[in-house]
């Protein structure tokens, strides 16, 4: 028999939220299934989808991740999803600059709605996804990016791409990372 090790077993509600069409659902879909379509529907309020993760030999995480629909802004329903959260992960399209001007809007929505038991805020990690199609490059540079999340309290932000697989796991690791220090 097993001697004594303590198992930990967490459940993380994660709130993926941002503008519409931004790879939301196809982040999710990477992430959970390795799968990736093309073909574009929008979501009509709120997805889920679970996923059980060995984080390492005494941590199990159960995530539970919300895809709200980006067209949910200003629907009043956003302060219903976002109840208890742990986590979030808020996506912008880097070929749409527009999307990345509405990050802020994102944010302050979510930070007015949810909050730690402690006050604090949940940790928001930001992501630029479609970086497989950033022909120019992207309209910031890095060190514009990292003031960025310093000015606007994101953990930090990752370039992805949900149809090449690029930073998926990397970024979604480094959110739950942050997320185990409140738990
Ligand atoms: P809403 O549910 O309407 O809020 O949109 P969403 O944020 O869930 O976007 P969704 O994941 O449905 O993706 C929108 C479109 O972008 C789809 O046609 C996807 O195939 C495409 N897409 C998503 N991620 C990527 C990516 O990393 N690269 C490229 N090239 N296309 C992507
Ligand atoms: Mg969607």
């Amino acid at each position: 028999m097993a001697q004594g090790e303590a198992k930990s077993e967490y459940l993380f509600k994660i709130l993926v939220i941002g503008e519409l069409g931004a790879g939301k659902t196809s982040i999710i879909k990477r992430y959970v299934h390795q799968y990736f379509s093309q073909h574009y529907r929008a979501t009509i309020g709120v997805d889920f989808a679970l996923k059980i993760i060995k984080w390492d030999d005494n941590t199990i995480i159960r995530v539970q991740l919300w895809d709200i629909a980006g067209q949910e802004r200003f629907g009043n329903m956003t302060r219903v999803y976002f109840k208890e959260a742990v986590g979030c992960i808020l996506v912008f399209d880097v070929t749409r600059p527009a999307s990345f001007e509405a990050v802020k809007k994102w944010k302050l929505d979510l930070d007015t709605k949810v909050q730690l038991p402690n006050g604090g805020r949940i940790p928001c990690v930001l992501l630029g996804n479609k970086c497989d199609q950033a022909r120019e490059g992207f309209f910031q540079t890095h060190e514009q990016m990292d003031s960025y999340c310093k000015d606007n309290g994101f953990i930090g932000w990752f370039a992805t791409s949900a149809k090449e697989n690029i930073r998926i796991d990397e970024s979604v690791n480094f959110l739950f990372s942050k997320v185990l220090e409140n738990a």
